[in-house]
């Protein structure tokens, strides 16, 4: 239908104008609440979190205090459905049973043609599901009946209310009922996508054959299509309808007309894959289900579930089977815009062994309130996703964390709203923070240091002219926190030499004082504390085995200072190496603990720098600069030494 040269009658714009019903059409779109003589909710035209968007019953108009968006309700509908003028005419002539008029009489004709045509569809998709219906109650419907009622487990009564079908064997049986009984034109059951053309000779045989049949209707109760189970192991194992003109898999979600009263009156929608973990769950009292039909999820689904929550809260809970997590990311990265917009609150629900919600239903006892608790424990989608994220990858070790520290730039810098990117920034950090032999947790040096470059590599991640120009500004973010296991070894080694070289140990001392360096790995500064506290009280600490077995004593300490006492003790594999030319190891762990020092203070600085502004700190830049500059000095001069 060609809407733009379409000329209405007059007549027909005011009659729609007068006998809409401006509240009944909105609450199509937005969950209204009574508020004196108006009606308030949540403004569809902008992102809210308290409504301002109020309809006035006795005017016909809707306004919202918040975005300026008014109108009447045909503005409404060219708005919300980005309709034309005449288009939102005629759906709404056609909701209020309205004749429609228009200017010139074959586009009249038009007109009737498409709209009748709907209507027979309707007509002859309740016709068929009357059939599959009947089918089911006869002789050779049997073993379908005995696979719902055994297999599927469910009643007689939950059969009829989602009003299950069977499709008999033959290749015409609906095809004969409808065409040749009914009389329908096989045409129009075509174009229902119940029927379709032989692909050799003449004729139709019938879509669905052998099968199971789930109809699927609209939020009004109409069925649109079918989703069909085969019995005999066939492939495919579902058969849904083609797409048609009343049905569309990406815009349509199985069981909504019986669960939209549910989904509002919970503030929040379970997702499911499969039509029977819905009708499962359905009829075990949990009814704020839907289902998508074998497509992933959709920004069309998500829109239409989030009319009927002010929450704006999903629960997917998908098949994590041996694809797991790439399976599931997958049939949410659709909508992921909508979830890092903060338009919608996803949570993912994933239930244990890989099973479906009608597996789990099945599985267990007192199964729905355990669902219930899952439901309501499961985590928000980027929450899980970094749970994901660390369960593959160990943090302690530099391959894992820089894995690790990679993908949260990438998940970081897809969040687009300021406040929920914070939120995670800091999380983020906090968790990169704590490894083990760091001291970390919020609030920390690392743990400040970690935010500063993850929120650097974001930024240079999203500015699409600098990627890939200078990856080293990236990777220098990355390894300056980094686990590194040459930090561990040579802190190790200056210990091990303090402890095993008493001749040694003023050098070490001396050295570390001079150059102004600390332990930074926890256990290897505690335990350098500890030997200074024996120092302190015991004049008979040249022995070795004596300092050891105070280090040993007290057995409070955790594991990994045990672990580390441990290495001391024997372990080391260098330990002849170390013990034959301590002198040179002692030089060597000092230079590149010192190298260490300064990157990560040359970074500093040039982080700093980055915050200040040209005009107002230019005596602050130029010292930092002049810093830069320097420690730049310092550490050629130092690679020059180690290379020499
Ligand atoms: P699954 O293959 O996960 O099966 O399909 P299921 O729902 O657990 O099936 P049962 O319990 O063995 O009966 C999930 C959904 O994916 C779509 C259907 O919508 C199904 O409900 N699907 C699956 C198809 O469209 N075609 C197929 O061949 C298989
Ligand atoms: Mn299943």
């Amino acid at each position: 239908m060609d809407w733009k040269n379409f000329r209405l009658h007059p007549d027909t714009i005011s009659q729609v104008n007068e006998r809409v019903d401006l509240i009944d059409l909105i609450s199509d779109y937005v969950v209204l609440r009574k508020r004196g003589k108006e009606f308030v909710g949540l403004c569809p035209f902008h992102e809210e979190k308290t409504p301002s968007f109020t309809v006035s019953p006795s005017k016909q108009v809707y306004h919202c205090f918040g975005c300026g968006a008014s109108g009447n309700a045909i503005k409404f509908l060219m708005e919300i459905n980005k309709m034309s003028f005449p288009e939102a005419v005629v759906y709404l002539a056609q909701r209020y049973q309205i004749p429609i008029k228009t200017l010139d009489l074959p586009e009249q004709r038009e007109i009737e043609k498409s709209l009748s045509l709907r209507e027979q569809l309707y007509e002859v998709l309740a016709l068929a599901n009357h059939f599959f219906e009947y089918n089911l109650q006869q002789e050779h419907g049997k073993h379908a009946l005995d696979y719902l009622l055994n297999i599927r487990g469910l009643t007689r009564e939950n059969i009829g209310q989602f009003r299950l079908g069977y499709a008999p064997d033959g290749w015409n049986s609906l095809y004969t009922y409808l065409v040749e009984i009914k009389g329908f034109p096989a045409l129009l059951v075509e174009k229902a996508g119940l029927i379709k053309k032989r692909s050799q000779g003449n004729g139709y045989v019938d879509y669905f054959r052998n099968r199971v049949t789930i109809p699927i209707m609209d939020r009004q109760g109409r069925i649109i299509g079918f989703g069909a189970r085969s019995l005999d192991g066939s492939e495919p194992k579902y058969l849904n309808s083609p797409d048609t003109e009343l049905f569309s898999k990406g815009e349509t979600l199985f069981a909504l007309n019986f669960a939209q009263s549910y989904i509002t009156r919970e503030n929040k929608a379970i997702v499911v894959e499969g039509y029977f973990d819905a009708i499962s769950l359905h009829c075990a009292g949990i009814k704020n289900v839907v289902a998508i039909l074998g497509t992933s999820l959709t920004e069309k689904h998500v829109k239409i579930l989030s009319r009927y929550t002010s929450s704006r809260e999903i629960i997917v809970n998908f098949d994590a089977d041996n694809a797991g997590y790439s399976a599931i990311e997958r049939a949410v990265n659709s909508v992921e815009k909508l979830i890092y917009s903060g338009f919608v609150k996803l949570r993912i629900l994933t239930l244990k062994d890989g099973k479906d919600a009608d597996e789990f239903l099945k599985s267990e006892s007192e199964a729905a309130g355990k669902y219930r608790e899952l439901v309501e424990k499961a985590p928000l989608w980027l929450d899980w996703q970094i749970s994901q994220l660390l369960s593959g990858n160990d943090i302690n070790n530099s391959d894992g964390y820089e894995t690790v520290f990679r993908s949260f730039v990438q998940l970081l810098s897809k969040i687009n709203n300021n406040a929920t990117r914070n939120y995670y920034l800091s999380y983020c950090a906090e968790i990169l923070s704590n490894r083990r032999g760091v001291v970390g947790g919020f609030n920390s040096e690392e743990y400040k240091l970690i935010y500063q470059n993850l929120k650097r590599a974001i930024e240079y991640q999203n500015k699409p002219n600098n990627r890939g120009t200078n990856p080293r500004d990236y990777d220098s973010l990355l390894y300056s926190t980094s686990p590194n296991q040459k930090t561990y070894q040579a802190e190790f080694t200056l210990l091990f030499i303090y402890i095993y070289c008493p001749e040694f140990r003023e050098e070490i001392e001396n050295l570390l004082d001079e150059k102004d360096l600390v332990f930074s790995l926890r256990h290897h500064r505690k335990i350098w504390q500890k030997i200074h506290q024996f120092n302190c009280s015991d004049e008979d600490l040249n022995g070795t085995n004596v300092l050891l077995s105070l280090l040993m004593g007290n057995q409070e300490e955790d594991t990994e200072y045990k672990q580390t006492i441990a290495s001391l003790l024997g372990g080391n594999e260098n330990r002849q190496h170390i013990l034959a030319s301590p002198s040179h190891y002692i030089k060597a762990s000092i230079a590149y603990l010192e190298m260490i020092k300064l990157e990560r203070y040359k970074q500093y600085c040039q982080e700093q720098i980055k915050e200040l502004s040209l005009e107002k700190d230019q005596e602050k830049i130029r010292y930092l600069s002049e810093e830069i500059m320097a420690v730049t000095r310092e550490l050629e001069k130092l690679k020059a030494a180690r290379r020499g």
